[in-house]
C-alpha cells in the first residue's frame, strides 16, 4: 500500500537509531527509570483499534526489554470517551485513540470534518488525506490544546441500525439516535428529521437496550463486539459516514521521555499503525459476514436512487461546516480527496 512505503522508511531509520543510541547509550541508560505508559480506549480487542493497540503493546515490550510497560486498557475500562481528555490532561492515562469526531470537544472543530456525510467515497479516498500534508497539519493543531497528535487509524464507514430499516430520509423522522459528540453529526440526525443524543460509547448498549435511544450509527466491527444485533434487528448499509482515529499522548508524558525511548515508541506506533490500516478493511469484511449470518438480524443494501436521496439531505451539513468551520479545510480536503 503506498502510504505506508513512508512509514516503513521512517520505521527503519529509526531503528537504526535506537540501535546506534542504544549501543552508544548503554551505560548511560542502563540506569534508566522505567516508564509506564497507560493506552485506554472504548472498543474490544477485536476491531482494528483494539488489535493495533494489542500489536503495539508487543512492539514496545519486546524492543523495551520489559523496561517500558504498557498496559491496555480496552472496553472504556479504565476512561470512557466522555473523560478520557481531562484524564490525558492530568497525567492519569498517557495514550488514547479517540475518534476523530470526538476532538472538536476537546477544542479542534476541525476534526469534524472527518464525519461529514458521503465525503469519503472509501479508505483510499480517507488515507489520502490523513496520510498527506492536510493529515499532518490536523495532527499538529492539537498542540492548541496540549494534545501531541501521533498518527491516523482507520477503522471503516458506518451504517445505521435501529428496529425498522431505514431507507429513506422520512424513516429517519423523530427517531432518537445516539450520536458521539460532533456538531457535524448532531447536524446530520437533525437534517434528517432524527434527535441526536450524545452518549458516550460505553453505555451505547445500555441506552439501546432501555430504549433511551431507538437508533445509532456504528461500522460493522463496532456494532458486532458491542452485541448490537440483539438489540437492533435492522442494519442498513448506508456507508454514509466514516470512523477513524487519532492516536495522541500529551506533550508532558511525550517530551519526559529519552530520546531513545520516544524512538521506540514512536517506531512501534507507526507500525502498529500500519498493522491496523491494513486490517481495517479485513475485519469491516469478517463483521458484516459474521452480521449477515446472525440470526434475528436483517441486513438492507441501498439502491442507488436512495443513497442520492440520503446524500441529497445532507448536503446541507456539508455546506454549513464550510460555512462554520472552515471552507477552506474543506478545499484541502477534497482537494486531497482528488489527487488519487
Ligand atoms: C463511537 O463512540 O461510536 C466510536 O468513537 C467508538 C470507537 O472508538 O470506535
Amino acid at each position: 500500500m503506498s502510504v505506508e512505503r513512508p512509514s516503513s522508511l521512517l520505521c527503519a531509520r529509526r531503528r537504526l537509531l535506537v540501535a546506534a543510541c542504544a549501543a552508544v547509550g548503554a551505560p548511560a541508560l542502563a540506569g534508566a527509570p522505567p516508564v509506564l505508559l497507560r493506552f485506554s480506549h472504548v472498543v474490544a480487542p477485536d476491531t482494528p483499534k483494539g488489535q493495533m493497540a494489542l500489536r503495539f503493546q508487543a512492539l514496545v515490550h519486546q524492543r523495551g526489554g520489559g523496561r517500558i510497560r504498557v498496559e491496555l486498557y480496552p472496553d472504556s475500562s479504565l476512561w470512557g470517551d466522555d473523560d478520557e481528555m481531562e484524564a490525558l490532561r492530568l497525567g492519569a492515562v498517557e495514550m488514547l485513540a479517540p475518534s476523530l469526531s470526538k476532538f472538536g470537544m476537546a477544542g479542534v472543530p476541525e476534526f469534524e470534518v472527518f464525519d461529514l456525510p458521503y465525503l469519503f467515497a472509501d479508505l483510499a479516498q480517507v488515507r489520502r488525506v490523513t496520510q498527506g500534508a492536510v493529515g499532518r497539519g490536523l495532527l499538529e493543531r492539537l498542540a492548541r490544546q496540549q494534545i501531541r497528535g501521533l498518527g491516523f487509524l482507520d477503522n471503516g464507514f458506518k451504517q445505521m441500525s435501529a428496529r425498522h430499516a431505514l431507507r429513506t430520509p422520512d424513516d429517519y423522522r423523530g427517531l432518537r439516535v445516539r450520536v458521539q459528540a460532533s456538531q457535524v453529526l448532531g447536524e446530520q440526525m437533525r437534517a434528517l428529521g432524527a434527535h441526536p443524543v450524545v452518549l458516550p460509547f460505553g453505555e451505547t448498549q445500555r441506552a439501546l437496550a432501555s430504549g433511551v435511544v431507538d437508533a445509532a450509527e456504528n461500522p460493522p466491527s463496532n456494532f458486532l463486539t458491542q452485541g448490537l444485533a440483539a438489540l437492533q434487528p435492522h442494519l442498513t448499509l448506508t456507508q454514509h459516514g466514516y470512523l477513524g482515529y487519532a492516536v495522541v499522548t500529551h506533550p508532558r508524558f511525550w517530551e519526559s521521555l529519552s530520546r531513545v525511548d520516544r524512538a521506540l515508541v514512536d517506531d512501534a506506533l507507526a507500525e502498529a499503525l500500519a498493522h491496523g490500516n491494513r486490517l481495517a478493511e479485513a475485519l469491516d469484511r469478517q463483521a458484516l459476514a459474521t452480521l449477515r449470518q446472525t440470526p434475528g438480524l436483517r441486513l438492507h443494501a441501498l439502491g442507488a436512487a436512495e443513497r442520492e436521496a440520503l446524500r441529497r439531505h445532507l448536503r446541507p451539513v456539508v455546506d454549513g461546516f464550510g460555512r462554520s468551520v472552515g471552507a477552506g479545510l474543506l478545499r484541502d480536503v477534497q482537494r486531497a480527496i482528488g489527487s488519487g
